[in-house]
């Protein structure tokens, strides 16, 4: 399975108004944490999250978390 690209060693940390996000997986989006589309021809999907109210949170862009979206700290290992 291909790997994805590291965006960043670092959560974005945001707080986000209740809704549905998509989280890139990929780590090619130019639009980092959230999917741009710049997945298109690999194997690569964005992950679809919901908020149910404003929350603040912080969403993992060395994509290796075991907790997807979110932060899991995996990044520290990297
Ligand atoms: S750009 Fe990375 S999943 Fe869409």
């Amino acid at each position: 399975m291909t790997k994805p690209v590291i965006a960043d060693k670092k959560p974005a940390v945001l707080e986000l108004e209740a809704g549905t996000y998509y989280w890139c997986t990929c780590g090619q989006s130019k639009n980092q944490p959230f999917c741009d589309g710049g997945h298109q021809g690999t194997e690569f999907t964005p992950q679809a999250f919901e908020l149910t109210e404003k929350k603040k949170v912080a969403l993992c862009q060395c994509k290796v978390t075991n907790n997807p979206p979110f932060c899991d700290g995996a990044h520290s290992k990297l």
